[in-house]
C-alpha cells in the first residue's frame, strides 16, 4: 500500500489517463477491475453520453473508477452536475483553473486530482485543495504543456515543492518506467498510449494498430498557439507542417484543424486526415493486450526492475 492506493482503495498504482475517444466505460472498468484505477474520459462525450458510461461502468465493475474532465470542453457545469447525481467518487481535472471545481467536488464528497504540466501549475492546484496532482511531460500522448518540460525533469522538481501525492504521466508504458518514476518521486503513474492501444478501448481498430507501427520519433508535439498536442506524423500532421512554414496566424491554424479532427482520427480510423493523439513511448508499445494483460505485465516488470536494483551493489 502507498498514498495512492489507499486515496483510492485500488491494489496497483497504475491509474488509467482519462482519454477522449479511447476511455469509455469498457477500458475504465477492464483497468478497475484489473487493480488498477480506470477513468472514464468525458472530454468526448455528450452529458447524456456520460451519464450512461457512468451507469454502465457502475454495473462493470464493483471496484473504485472515476471521470476525468478536461475543463477547455463545453458543458462542463451540466458534466458536473452529472457526475454528483451518479455517485462518481473520483474525479481528475485537466486543461483549466483547479480552482473553479475542486471546492464544489469536494463539498459533495468526491476525491479531486487535477493534470499539471509545471511546478507552478502543481503548486496552484495544491492551493485549491486537490487531494493530489498528476504531473504530466512532454512525452505525454494528447494536449500538453508548451514547456516541453519532461516527466524526468518534471517529477523531481515537483516533489521538491508539494506536499500531496503525485501520479506521474508521459512516457510510462512498461514497468521499468513505472519504477524509474517512483524512484523520482512519484506515488503512482497515469498510463494513456498503452491502453489506448488495448483491446477494451474505443479508439478505432487501424488506429490501434497505427499505434503499434509507430517508431520512435513518430510524434510531435503541434499547435502550441492554440492547444499544443502530441500527435503522429500523419498527412494531417505534415499539412500543419506546410502551414507553419508560412507563418500562420492563429485563425489560419483553426481553420486547418477544423471541427471533429480528433474524433475523425482516434474514433473513425481516419488515418491521414484526422488527428492521431498518442505519446513517444508509442514506440515501446507492439501488441494490442487486454488491459488485465498489460497492468499483469507492468507489474511483473516493476518486481523484476525492483529486484535487479536490489541486486546492484556497489
Ligand atoms: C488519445 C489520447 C487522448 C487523451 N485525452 C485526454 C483527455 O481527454 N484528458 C486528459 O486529461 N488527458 C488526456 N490524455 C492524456 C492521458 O490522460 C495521459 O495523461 C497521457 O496519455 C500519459 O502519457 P502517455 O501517453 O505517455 O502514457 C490523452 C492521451 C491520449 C493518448
Amino acid at each position: 500500500m502507498n498514498k495512492i492506493t489507499k486515496l483510492f482503495n485500488i491494489k496497483y498504482p497504475i491509474i488509467q489517463g482519462g482519454m477522449i475517444w479511447v476511455s469509455g466505460y469498457k477500458l475504465a472498468s477492464a483497468v478497475s477491475n484489473a487493480g488498477g484505477l480506470g477513468l472514464i474520459g468525458a472530454g468526448s462525450m455528450y452529458p447524456e453520453v456520460l451519464r450512461e458510461h457512468i451507469q454502465k461502468c457502475q454495473k462493470a465493475t464493483s471496484k473504485p473508477f472515476g471521470v476525468n474532465v478536461p475543463m477547455l470542453y463545453p458543458n462542463i457545469k451540466e458534466i458536473m452536475k452529472i457526475i454528483v447525481e451518479e455517485g462518481v467518487k473520483i474525479v481528475f481535472t485537466s486543461a483549466g483553473n483547479p480552482k473553479i471545481w475542486t471546492a464544489y467536488l469536494k463539498e459533495k464528497g468526491i476525491t479531486v486530482v487535477h493534470v499539471v504540466s509545471s511546478t507552478v501549475f502543481a503548486l496552484k492546484a495544491q492551493a485549491a485543495g486537490v487531494d493530489a496532482i498528476v504531473a504530466e511531460g512532454f512525452e505525454a500522448g494528447g494536449h500538453n504543456g508548451r514547456d516541453e518540460t519532461t516527466t524526468f525533469t518534471l517529477i523531481p522538481m515537483v516533489k521538491e515543492q508539494i506536499h500531496i501525492p503525485i501520479i506521474a504521466a508521459g512516457g510510462v508504458a512498461s514497468g521499468r518506467g513505472m519504477l524509474s518514476a517512483m524512484v523520482l518521486g512519484a506515488d503512482a503513474v497515469q498510463v494513456g498510449s498503452r491502453f489506448a492501444a488495448s483491446i477494451e478501448s474505443s479508439a478505432h481498430e487501424k488506429f490501434k494498430k497505427t499505434i503499434v507501427e509507430v517508431q520512435e520519433g513518430g510524434t510531435q508535439l503541434t499547435l502550441k498557439e492554440l492547444a499544443p498536442v502530441r500527435l503522429i506524423k500523419n498527412k494531417f500532421f505534415q499539412d500543419l507542417e506546410s502551414l507553419y512554414e508560412k507563418c500562420p496566424t492563429k485563425e489560419e491554424l483553426t481553420t486547418l484543424l477544423g471541427r471533429a479532427r480528433a474524433k475523425r482520427g482516434m474514433f473513425e480510423g481516419d488515418l491521414v486526415e484526422g488527428e492521431l493523439e498518442i505519446g513517444q513511448i508509442a514506440g515501446l508499445i507492439h501488441q494490442i493486450n487486454s488491459a488485465e494483460e498489460i497492468i499483469l505485465e507492468m507489474m511483473t516488470d516493476f518486481e523484476n526492475a525492483r529486484r535487479e536494483m536490489l541486486e546492484f551493489d556497489l
